[in-house]
């Protein structure tokens, strides 16, 4: 299967990092050149590093997508594999919803996506207070997600894993690893800095 930022949700074992259509300065002064780095070649390929050698003997499972994966680890109460591939999973998620400031964070944003986020949160503000009062109150590591359930009710939920059945419209990493060498411990600044770097045209076809 290509390498390419499009198919992720299909591949397979074995898995490999996906290409950015960006260069991992695009997101300066947000998020800084040396966190993409590190982040993406240092952190998510030791992530699917690990998923693979655990994969390596399990020929039953090397034909299952991470959405596959992810699912026969809950069911099998596989917690090491859960966790491994929903840490590939995220991440690529995280890697794919970003796209390069043009200084007009509301560019990309649809007037339905509008009305989608007004309807469950009461407007933008208040889906972006809540969220990120969500990201402050992960203790330790995780992730956030805005989630469209299968009712196609909107959602923010703290979990390290996609939760089932649902489809994920947003991520934000709460690892340390995702913004510590430049916000230190200011999760609130990073996710100031996140809003930025959103890519709202995915993001509005996804809601
Ligand atoms: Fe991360």
């Amino acid at each position: 299967m290509a390498n390419t930022i499009q198919n992720w949700e299909q591949m397979t074992y074995p898995f490999f990092n996906i290409t950015l259509n960006y260069n991992l300065n695009a997101f300066e002064p947000h998020i800084d050149a040396r966190t993409m780095h590190v982040h993406y070649n240092t952190i998510l390929t030791d992530y699917i590093k690990k998923l693979n050698q655990h994969l390596e003997s399990h020929s039953e499972l090397q034909s299952m997508t991470l959405i596959e994966l992810i699912s026969y680890a809950e069911t099998s109460h596989d917690t090491e594999l859960l966790r491994q591939a929903g840490e590939v999973y995220s991440h690529f998620f995280f890697f794919t919803e970003l796209r390069p400031s043009t200084g007009q964070i509301i560019i990309g944003i649809t007037p339905q996506a509008t009305h989608k986020i007004t309807s469950a949160f009461g407007g933008w503000k208040n889906f972006k207070d809540e969220f990120t009062n969500a990201t402050l109150s992960v203790f330790g590591s995780g992730c956030v997600w805005l989630i469209k359930d299968n009712k196609g009710e909107l959602r923010i939920t703290t979990k390290p894993i996609i939760p089932q059945n649902c489809t994920p419209i947003l991520c934000l990493d709460t690892w340390e690893h995702a913004y510590f060498l430049k916000h230190l411990n200011n999760r609130q600044a990073y996710v100031d800095a996140f809003w930025n770097v959103v890519d709202w045209v995915k993001f509005s076809e996804k809601i």
